[in-house]
């Protein structure tokens, strides 16, 4: 129990103390019904919508509006069933909150970015708002108060057992609730009622690990609260792709409500903060696509070509002309006899994808949505190792790039730059991580933490190279630039990798012991499960081609699946990957996220993929040289490329969105 009301909530006298009292209960997305302005603040540059707990109103949080800055308005929730709402029955489930307070804040138009705040249960109401709200541009940042992770067990009793005394009691012990409210049979029984319907659509709602918004988190807890411990709260850092925080508020479980001048503070700290960054990256939504093609013919009518070519197929000779011989070797190589490399593009030029006409497809919808969180594209970057070898700035060029284009970016094991200073290039951005199980453990286990810590949204285990292919390109040239120490950088910044080195370890001594322990041929199935035990992150298993592997991959606790040959670089003469993928897809179901690479260039591989049962795929080669060729802005024209050509793939296949593919583009509709 404990989500209760405070000395600002009085549920009782209808109207409450709202400044702006609600209007007539005209409609499901009257904002007024749902939202209390107390401080109109109409020139602030953010707004700020608040969720109360159980059992609490709107005006639980009008002592804080007064105390937030001239430049940030809050706008608190109503719930029904309370105050002027009372004669509207409580809600059944949290969801249903969460649907009207999205719906009333789409309902009226306001482009001022938006913070969400929720308090308790609150929290749970603001976390379901933000994802309803993603395919709205998503709140900036949610900030949640004495509330534990969405899928944790809040161990709470079924108040429906406990009497009416006992119920008291706790909320005496508890604090928030001035006693001559409780004192007061009458008020006091309008609390209980409130708090036990409150508490019953907060027992019923569910929430699946690994569910995750976009936007940042952070989380309130104070250090007296009974009901929450700093432990419980890592878990936050699994439900969104942006990284949490856990700020230290003083008093109990109420403190974000009682000590306003307090809480002010780090709300506006950061609130700031993320406008600051916002306009200094100048972030509109990113738009890549059909500008594309306006803006390359505007420069050609100004006598300008494109700096890069637009075919992406041609991409690999243009680089091979520019880029360091053995760097291009390297990136370019396949194993063996290049077998797998050439299958994997033949297989994508072997199908044909079937027109259809006349379908008023204006502009075709290509976002995704996976483990929750909705991508812009169903594109993200593979994860490709080493690549200070194409551009000094290697991976924080790339990622920067990915941002721009709104494309996520799977960072490698093996980058050339640590994953904190991708995190940071990377701002705000979604990324996950690749993970290369080392056969040392503890610095497994450190990488893990340090990408959890470092905001990356899901793990990536690559499976298919633990050894690493037969590849006469890097042999010949005798060239890894991991042994020239291009590409372990995440292990020398990693302190306990730098543990198991003497203290005066030099650069080789660091090299010669990441050739020792980065990547582990013992691996089992048994060792991913060990890792499904270290991390609540979504965990997808890298490198699959057998429906088999796939299911055994579900069976160890992966949460999705990518099906690969490693771009050709591992097995020669194996089976490519989009020979694989409608296998994989059916072992696995329809609800498993599949992923698959290989081969993919032009928008239109995208789609083949997609229409044998990919959710999206990973972009390999191709980004590594449009860096190479002309570093960030090589990577982002080769992705505004591949999604300009998608999304009119799409519109020209007559699909309004993604979920209208499906084998019926394809002319066998198989790969017969
Ligand atoms: C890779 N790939 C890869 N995969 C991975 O899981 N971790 C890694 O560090 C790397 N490193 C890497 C380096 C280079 C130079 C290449 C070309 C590839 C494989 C990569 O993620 C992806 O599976 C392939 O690149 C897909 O093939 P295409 O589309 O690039 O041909
Ligand atoms: C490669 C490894 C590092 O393909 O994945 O080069």
């Amino acid at each position: 129990m404990g989500m209760t009301n405070t000395p600002t909530a009085d549920p009782v006298s209808p109207g409450g103390r709202a400044a702006r009292p609600a209007g007539p209960a005209s409609g499901p997305v009257d904002p007024s019904r749902w939202l209390r302005t107390y401080h109109p603040r109409g020139s602030a540059a953010a707004r700020l919508v608040c969720f109360p707990h159980a059992g609490g109103a709107a005006n639980a949080f009008v002592a804080l509006s007064a105390a937030l800055p001239e430049d940030v308005e809050l706008l608190a929730v109503q719930y029904p069933g309370r105050q002027d709402r009372r004669g509207e029955p409580c809600a059944q489930d949290l969801s249903e909150l969460a649907a009207g307070v999205a719906g009333a804040l789409t309902a009226s138009p306001d482009d001022r970015p938006l913070f969400l705040l929720g308090h308790s249960m609150g929290a749970l109401v603001a976390f379901e708002t933000a994802r309803l709200l993603e395919g709205h541009g998503g709140p900036a940042r949610l900030f949640v108060s004495a509330a534990r992770p969405p899928a944790q067990d809040w161990q709470e009793p079924d108040l429906a057992l406990v009497g009416d005394g006992e119920l008291i009691a706790g909320l005496r012990r508890l604090g928030g609730i001035p006693e001559p409210l409780l004192a007061d049979p009458e008020i006091a029984a309008e609390i209980l009622r409130l708090l036990r319907a409150d508490h019953r659509a907060l027992l019923r709602h569910r929430c699946a690990r690994g569910t995750a918004v976009a936007a940042p988190v952070t989380v309130l807890l104070a250090s007296a609260d009974p009901k929450n411990s700093p432990a419980q709260m890592a878990d936050w850092g699994g439900h969104t792709t942006r990284g949490h925080e856990v700020v230290s508020l003083s008093g109990g479980h109420f403190a974000l409500l009682e000590r306003p001048a307090e809480s002010a503070v780090p709300l506006t700290e950061r609130i700031r903060g993320d406008l600051a960054r916002a306009e200094a990256s100048g972030a509109p939504a990113p738009e890549p696509l059909a500008d594309l093609v306006r803006e390359l013919m505007m420069e050609g009518l100004a006598g300008r070509a494109p700096r890069l070519t637009t075919d992406l197929t041609a991409l690999e000779a243009a680089a091979g002309r520019v880029m360091a011989p053995e760097a291009f070797a390297y990136v370019s190589g396949t194993a063996g006899s290049g077998a797998t490399g050439r299958a994997g593009r033949a297989a994508f030029e072997a199908l044909r994808l079937v027109p259809r006409m006349l379908r008023g497809t204006r502009r075709a919808d290509t976002s995704v949505t996976l483990f929750g969180q909705r991508l812009p594209v169903p594109v993200l970057l593979a994860p490709l190792a080493a690549q200070q070898v194409a551009h000094p700035e290697g991976e924080s060029a790339t990622v920067r790039a990915a941002a721009a284009t709104g494309v996520p970016m799977v960072l490698s094991t093996f980058a050339s730059r640590t994953l904190e200073e991708v995190a940071e290039a990377a701002g705000g951005h979604p990324r996950w991580f690749q993970l290369y199980l080392p056969s040392d453990r503890a610095v497994g286990a450190s990488l893990v933490r340090r990408a959890e810590a470092s905001g990356y949204g899901a793990i990536v285990v690559t499976v298919d190279a633990t050894h690493l292919g037969f590849r006469p390109a890097e042999l010949d040239s005798g060239y890894s630039p991991f042994l020239r120490g291009t590409g372990i950088a995440n292990f020398t910044s990693d302190p306990v990798f730098r543990a198991g080195l003497p203290a005066d370890a030099d650069a080789t001594q660091a090299v010669l012991r990441w050739a020792q322990i980065s990547t582990d041929p013992t691996l089992t199935w048994e060792d991913l499960a060990w890792l499904r035990g270290l991390t609540r992150l979504p965990l997808l298993v890298k490198g699959i081609l057998h429906p088999d592997d796939a299911r055994l991959a579900l069976e160890h606790g992966a949460d999705g699946v990518v099906v690969s040959t490693h771009g050709g670089r591992q097995l020669d003469g194996s089976v490519s990957a989009l020979e694989s993928l409608p296998a994989v897809r059916a072992a696995v179901g329809s609800d498993v996220p599949v992923l698959m690479d290989s081969g993919i260039r032009t928008g239109s591989d995208v789609l083949k993929a997609v229409a044998l049962g990919a959710d999206a795929v990973l972009y390999g080669r191709p980004y590594v040289y449009g860096l190479g060729l002309d570093g960030g802005r090589g990577v982002e024209h080769v992705l505004r490329c591949l999604l300009t050509d998608l999304a009119l793939a799409l519109a020209l296949t007559g699909c309004a969105s993604l979920a209208d593919v499906g084998p019926h583009v394809l002319a066998n509709g198989d790969l017969r």
